[in-house]
């Protein structure tokens, strides 16, 4: 076959889902191979199999190495990449204090598109290759994270924050700014390639009624676009919205009066959610998104997790960098567990990788793209070395299950682990 790539290695994949199905529905392959060409995964196999059936093709032998679906970053913002770990505020403080005045400078196109570029560098370098971003209400920074992730060949989500009250004027538009100016965008890029144009109201306390009902009379006109906000993330940001929309019932009310409850919308956070809040969202097919390390470093508060798959959410996992404070998603997982524990609820290695992977895709409806290793998927692949740093090794070496050996990287791993990382079937790490 020609042009074809065998990568060999301990091959990570999913059945089902891990919380519905058990620990089960993750499969590891030690001795496997994945089979890649023209951009998509041909075969998932054996490694003797795959390697007598296709005596062609080029092999890349990662060795012990696990190979896994590239991880899926379901809700950050880039434009806070020059601010992430900025001490000592919570939510609105935060905002306000560091994160506005960052946001201002992406006015700047030049600017702009140098954030972009080494934000998604280093996304790789981490092993991510799918990411959900939130911009500036500047549609040039729009413009040059869509450039700049179609140069990399990455399959991204990305939208202009819009914003009319409440931020400094220089990150302010209107309703029909909002809405004309979030359309073109649409138009210039959703559906082009691998890119994904996701209708970005920031949040209710950042928006007029009026911003919100125009942003969901154009979700309305591009249903097949995505829509992403932040819902209940912290209790000072959800008396404020109580006090701006007292018509409201609650917090997710005042997204579905707009017209922005639906299928394809993401909410970020989700952590002080009332019972009828969790009934709409479940019914209406809404995707809720874990942020932990966001949720630790900014004092949030802790993810149900437990609670909300049981209950059948659609749940996926992020970074929310700047407020998150790594890019990592093995970092990620591991303050997932952390809160899990907390919470009452060890969450298993193959519940974490998935949601880093699968879930997250989910949570995007991609998974029918992305997210797992199987034929007939995008190859978006990542390689892990499980013995990376000193630490992570000792421990490894004392596994007497796969899941023991992988544990280590995902308590302890950052980018360090990342052996090689595969966009689109062509190798841009490692190797
Ligand atoms: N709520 C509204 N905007 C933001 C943001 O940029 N980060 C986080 N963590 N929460 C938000
Ligand atoms: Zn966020």
């Amino acid at each position: 076959m020609a042009g074809a790539e065998l990568i060999l290695g301990r091959i990570l994949g999913f059945a089902g889902d891990p919380f519905a199905d058990g620990p089960g529905a993750a499969r590891i392959d030690e001795s496997g191979g994945v089979l890649v060409e023209g951009g998509r995964i041909v075969a998932v196999g054996a490694a003797e199999a795959l390697r007598a059936a296709h005596p062609g093709a080029r092999v890349s032998d990662m060795g012990g190495a696990l190979i896994s679906a590239g991880f899926v970053d379901a809700h950050a913002h880039y434009p806070q990449t020059g601010i992430i770990a900025s001490w000592g505020k919570r939510l609105i403080d935060w905002l306000n204090g560091y994160t506005f005045p960052e946001e201002m400078r992406f006015a700047d196109a030049g600017y702009a598109a140098d954030i972009a570029g080494r934000y998604l560098d280093l996304l790789l370098a981490h092993g991510t290759t799918t990411v959900a971003s939130y911009c500036t209400t500047h549609p040039a920074g729009v413009d040059a994270f869509f450039a700049a992730a179609e140069a990399r060949g990455m399959r991204v989500v990305a939208g202009k924050t819009c914003m009319d009250r409440n931020a400094p004027e220089g990150l302010c538009d209107t309703p029909e700014r909002a809405h004309d100016e979030s359309a073109a965008l649409i138009g210039r890029w959703h559906g082009r390639g691998r890119l994904t144009y996701a209708i970005t109201p920031r949040f209710a306390p950042t928006s007029s009624p009026e911003q919100l009902d125009a942003l969901g009379t154009l979700w309305a006109e591009h249903p097949d676009c995505l829509m992403q906000t932040h819902l209940s993330e912290q209790v000072e940001e959800i008396d404020w919205v109580r006090a701006l929309f007292p018509e409201a019932r609650d917090y997710l009310d005042v997204y579905e009066r707009a017209g922005l409850l639906g299928p394809g919308a993401v909410f970020g956070h989700c952590i002080h959610l009332t019972g009828r809040e969790r009934m709409r969202l479940r019914e209406t097919g809404a995707a809720l998104v874990h942020c932990p390390t966001s949720n630790l470093f900014i004092g949030s508060g802790l993810f149900d997790m437990g609670g909300l798959v049981d209950e059948g959410q659609r749940v996926g996992l992020a970074t929310d960098t700047g407020g998150g404070s790594s890019f990592s998603m093995l970092r990620t997982m591991a303050a997932a567990y952390e809160i899990g524990q907390l919470r009452g609820r060890a969450l298993h290695p193959a519940e974490l990788w998935w949601l880093a992977t699968a879930g997250a895709a989910r949570a995007l409806r991609m998974d029918d793209r992305i997210g797992t290793l199987a034929p007939g998927m995008e190859a978006d692949i990542v390689a892990l070395d499980l013995g990376s740093t000193p630490a992570i090794a000792q421990r490894a070496a004392r596994a007497t299950n796969i899941w023991e050996a992988v544990f280590p990287t995902i308590m302890m791993g950052d980018d360090r682990a990342i052996a090689g990382v595969w966009v689109n079937g062509t190798r841009v790490r490692g190797g």
